[in-house]
């Protein structure tokens, strides 16, 4: 697994645009909530498509983030609101819009190739910088606080059942043994210490197109990278209280597409609208997940884990 890396052709090109523009079919005048505006890729064209009529309604934790967006959608001319705050609040800020619902949801989750530059931000095991990881740099607890507090089992268990690593416990085991002696501060600091605690299993029978023992080497310390992420910032527990909203938020006939990069969320999420689906809130959703095609995989590294599910609101 590779740290998800734009090159400079896919750099800021929203994720699977042609394939969430096809499954939410913005028109004139609908409402639109986008729940994750990153760079506002995909905000941009759904704003453009919604026309004056409409309005979109957007969602960031990161402030950073938020001051780039409105300058990017201010130069579009139509009418939106953005909100400095969890997507789990989106039934706070429709009403606060006055608004009954919206036709249109999208969510594309994780974290932006912003932060992940950032060496600041601690989210990247290739650059040097503090353990932080927030997406809302202004309040929680930073990973380094995590990492440094809590007990051996409750590290372990989430590197095991957020990250997938197998080598979990051993991991846990010696961030607690280094912990004792000096705090655990930095991406690099952590990063070494996994390899050591985890040496990689290269498959000596790979099959074809298996990746090649290098990429295997960093396997670890990207699963751990993400466990944290998740962890810090909740990322299960808010998709898990949007999808609980969803129904509520969607007028009849609302549309809404959700781009996972973790197959913990992509359950859920299949899960959720399989669920709608039985219950009669949702006519129809995706049977399997749209992938990116081969084109944007070779342009852009990070659309190739991107899973992206719809769902549609029944009628009444
Ligand atoms: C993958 S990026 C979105 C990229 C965007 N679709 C674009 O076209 O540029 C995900 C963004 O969602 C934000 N985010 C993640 N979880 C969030 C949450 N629970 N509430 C609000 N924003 C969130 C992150 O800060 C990040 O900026």
């Amino acid at each position: 697994m590779r740290e998800n890396r734009s090159t400079p052709a896919g750099e800021h090109r929203p994720v699977l645009l042609e394939e969430v523009l096809a499954v939410l079919e913005p028109r004139p005048g609908e409402v639109v909530v986008d729940c994750t505006l990153g760079f506002g890729g995909h905000a941009g064209e759904l704003l453009q498509r919604i026309g004056p009529e409409g309005r979109l309604i957007g969602f960031d934790l990161d402030q950073e983030n938020l001051e780039t967006v409105r300058e990017r959608l201010t130069s579009i001319g139509h009418p939106f609101t953005l909100h400095h705050s969890n997507f789990a609040g989106i039934m706070r800020a429709i009403g606060q819009e006055n608004l009954e619902g919206c036709d249109m949801v999208l969510a594309d989750l994780g974290m932006s190739s912003m932060q992940v530059d950032d060496a600041r931000r601690g989210f990247s095991y290739m650059r040097e910088g503090p353990l932080d990881m927030r997406m809302d740099g202004s309040r929680g607890r930073t990973a380094a606080d995590l990492l440094n507090t809590l007990p051996e089992d409750e590290l372990a268990s989430a590197f095991l059942e957020i990250g997938d690593e197998p080598q979990a416990s051993e991991i846990a085991a010696a961030i607690v043994a280094i912990r004792g002696e000096m705090p655990l501060r930095t991406t690099k600091q952590l990063a070494k210490l996994i390899q050591e605690a985890a040496p990689v299993k290269v498959n000596p029978y790979p099959l074809p197109g298996e990746p090649k023992a290098w990429q295997q080497k960093i396997r670890p310390v990207a699963r751990v990278f993400q466990a944290l992420r998740i962890l810090v910032n909740r990322e299960l527990a808010n998709l898990k209280e949007l999808l609980r909203v969803l129904p509520t938020c969607l007028r009849p006939g609302g549309r809404v597409a959700l781009i996972s990069f973790h197959s913990g969320e992509d359950r859920l999420v299949k899960a959720a609208f399989k669920e709608g689906l039985r219950n009669g809130t949702y006519t129809a959703t995706s049977d399997d997940p749209i992938r990116a095609t081969y084109e944007e995989r070779g342009m852009n590294p990070r659309s190739r884990s991107a899973k992206l599910r719809w769902a549609k609101r029944a009628e009444y």
